[in-house]
């Protein structure tokens, strides 16, 4: 089964096709970051329009790509929130009046169900080209970390209902953010310093030349639910440490010069950087890191699983690639590539497959959402 996917919930238009919900035929994205990189954050009605303009492309390249027509494409799995409702509603639109235009099936996809199925996806990949390496299955804990969202899910397999055929997982969120999600507060320190957007990558790059003992911002603590994140208070506490110091003048004096290079190499960032920048930044990725890896283990742990997965924007950081490595020791740790980590439709496609396949289907009435819980709370 060829399935079309269409994302465009935040701030990239995107188009894939995928087979069987295991193979990538196609992934097409057309990222907004340039444009909204000079306010510091997504602009939504910005967003909105210039996914008006970037749909048809990126569908039609998709489709080159995979060297198909509209035609050959068995149905269309768009995502359906959460995110930004103008900009949700354009790969809605669109998607509906493909399914309706061509008479093919259509299902609406959660974004987090979508981050999910990267992570099966990429490892159906994978281990068709070498059948040696462990099989991502569910039950599992997966942490969805990314610009939008921070939240804990057990993903089970679904549970047979009287009417099959049934839903092959059923999600149960154990923990979310309760202030910024992880990857908001990457993008926020960033800006606050003046070191360009989107703040997760580059703060990525510069700890490296940091060290993070040189700035201790402690465990987050917080009561009730423990596998509940919170990171205003680490991104409050790096406010803290910068105004009315040194570090505040040397931030707006790179704020001045970053809108002289339109976009500076690292080595030019970091030539910009004070050594107590440096640590500054690699104190706190190391924070929200300990944070996230922390309670996911709890998580899994809890929940008695093997397996573990990470996906979302985040997911690409490279020291919480390494500290899921090294502090979850007798998991399995699976993460997709960066390119299926962020956001992308191959995800929606695989994820829309197996709605289509338990039978699940979508009419003219589907809406965006832009808050749309995936599964049950836990209890
Ligand atoms: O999944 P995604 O593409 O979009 C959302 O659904 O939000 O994630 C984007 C987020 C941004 O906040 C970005 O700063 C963060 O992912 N990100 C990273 C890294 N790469 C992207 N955060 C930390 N380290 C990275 N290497
Ligand atoms: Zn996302």
């Amino acid at each position: 089964m060829l399935v079309l996917g269409i994302e465009s919930s935040c701030d990239e238009t995107a188009a894939a096709v995928v087979a069987d919900g295991e193979r990538i035929c196609s992934s097409a994205v057309a990222s907004q970051i340039l444009m909204h990189e000079k306010y510091g954050g997504v602009v939504p009605e910005l967003a909105s329009r210039e996914h008006l303009r970037a749909i048809e492309p990126v569908v039609e390249q998709a489709l080159g790509q995979a060297h198909v027509t509209m035609h050959d494409v068995d149905a269309i799995a768009v995502t359906e929130g959460p995110g930004l409702v103008g900009s949700l509603l354009v790969g809605l639109v669109y998607g509906k009046a493909l399914a309706l235009a061509l008479d093919k099936p259509l299902v609406g996809v959660n974004h987090l169900e979508g981050h999910i199925h990267a992570v099966m996806l990429e490892n159906k990949m994978d281990r068709a080209a070498d059948k040696s390496l462990a099989e991502a299955r569910v039950p599992a804990v997966t942490l969805v970390v990314s610009g939008g969202h921070t939240t804990l899910f057990l993903v089970a397999p679904g549970a047979p209902g009287s009417n099959p055929p049934y839903p092959p997982f059923a999600y149960t969120q154990l923990g979310h953010s309760r202030d910024d999600a992880a990857g908001e507060a990457f993008d926020k320190v960033a800006r606050l310093l003046a070191l360009g957007y989107p703040g997760g990558p580059i703060i990525d790059k510069l700890s490296r030349f940091g060290n993070a003992n040189a700035v201790d911002f402690g465990h987050i603590r917080m009561k009730g639910n423990p596998l509940d994140f919170s990171f205003s208070g680490v991104k409050t506490a790096v406010l803290y440490r910068v105004r009315g110091t040194e570090l505040a003048a040397e931030a707006e004096e790179r704020r001045a010069w970053r809108k002289t290079v339109e976009r500076p190499s690292l080595d030019e960032l970091r030539a910009h950087c004070s050594q107590a920048t440096l640590d500054l930044v690699s104190g706190f990725q190391h924070a929200v890191v300990q944070d996230l890896v922390e309670r996911t283990l709890a998580a899994a742990e809890e929940a008695r699983v093997d397996n573990i997965f990470v996906s979302g924007g985040v997911a690409c950081n490279s020291l919480l690639r390494q500290r899921f490595v090294e502090w979850c020791r007798g998991f399995q740790v699976f993460f997709p590539s960066p390119s299926l980590s962020t956001d992308n439709a191959a995800m929606i496609a695989a994820a829309g497959y197996y709605k289509l396949i338990a039978g699940e289907r979508a009419g003219i009435s589907l809406a965006p959402h832009a808050s749309f819980p995936l599964g049950v709370k836990r209890a």
